[in-house]
């Protein structure tokens, strides 16, 4: 029973999103976690395997790390919180990179248990699931990581209460994202907490950055509905420029979004928490394999060049 999730990127609006903006998210389909469970040995309850990183727990030894705690409370509520199982996890994403890695893994897991039950569940619960184990283990995500992954399409997010809204969004026009990784590691959850000091310290100066970026995501959506990706990319660039004043930025970062506009991006920031990870570039088709070059030449680990397709 195996079954996997995508990697997500955020195309703008990460941070303000916190605090009740608006974003907009992608899945990243070709770039997946899996997870496969098997029936295990007779007494040895629910066991993690992670073969990539060489490493396999039981659940109910190790119950406070974060996977394992998903695991039980989804064993349980499936009825097999008695049960002899080996889940096995694998993943492609590059953890603390921007792409959302812990959110697929924890999906494909909660996904492969039901699956093993018999049981579909919507994406909503799934999402709600994996939003409950972030919440405990990360402070104060805003659930658009586990939301894109789960329904796995473009969508528009806002952080509320009871639910959060989620739309799927219009794409007028295919576009190419060149996405480079500074291979700098960066957890979600530091520049998440710096974010939220600095707020504390000055609610006015960062609430009216937030309010910018919440206005640029607004134009976004409406320039990717009409296919104006020279719009959108202007407005990608507004993004980077809000993201360094909100203190998220890196020189890695930057050395990579300069060097993809110089290589003919209609524009680029990082993306998703900052401080390392990754940055995407919007590309002209014909200009994706330049800047794919020059991302490499400025220091990227990786490159991958995605179509997103309406
Ligand atoms: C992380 O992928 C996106 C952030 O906005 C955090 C969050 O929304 O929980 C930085």
């Amino acid at each position: 029973m195996q079954t996997s999730a995508p990697a997500k990127l955020i195309l703008c609006g990460e941070h303000a999103v916190v605090y009740g903006c608006p974003a907009l998210a992608l899945p990243l389909a070709d770039v997946r976690a899996t997870a496969l469970v098997t029936a295990g040995q007779h007494g040895e309850g629910l066991r993690l395997v992670a073969p990539d990183l060489n490493e396999a727990w039981s659940a109910h030894e190790q119950s406070a790390n974060p996977l394992s705690e998903l695991a039980l409370e989804v064993a349980a509520q499936l009825g097999l919180g008695q049960a002899d199982l080996t889940i096995t996890l694998r993943s492609q994403i590059p953890v603390a990179s921007g792409m959302g890695s812990g959110a697929a893994i924890a999906t494909a897991l909660v996904r492969a248990l039901a699956m093993y039950a018999g049981q579909t569940w919507d994406a909503d619960t799934i999402a709600a699931l994996v939003y409950a184990s972030e919440q405990r283990f990360h402070g104060t995500p805003s659930g658009i990581d586990n939301t894109v992954v789960a329904h796995e399409r473009a969508i528009w997010f806002e952080r509320r209460s009871p639910k959060p809204l989620i739309e799927p969004i219009a794409i007028g026009a295919p576009f190419t994202l060149v996405v480079g990784d500074t291979g700098v590691r960066s957890a979600t959850h530091l520049p998440v907490g710096a974010v939220r000091t600095a707020w504390q310290a000055d609610p006015a100066r960062y609430e009216a950055l937030f309010a910018a970026v919440a206005t640029l995501v607004g134009q976004a959506r409406s320039a990717l509905a009409q296919g104006d990706h020279a719009t959108l990319g202007t407005l990608l660039n507004q993004n980077q420029a809000l993201l360094e004043q909100i203190g998220v930025s890196s020189l890695e970062l930057e050395r990579l979004v300069h060097a993809a506009r110089a290589a003919g991006a209609l524009g680029a920031k990082l993306s998703g928490a900052g401080w390392g990870g990754i940055m995407l570039a919007l590309a002209p088709p014909a200009a994706a394999p330049t800047i794919a070059a020059a991302l490499r030449e400025a220091g990227a680990v990786r490159v991958l060049t995605t179509e997103v397709v309406p």
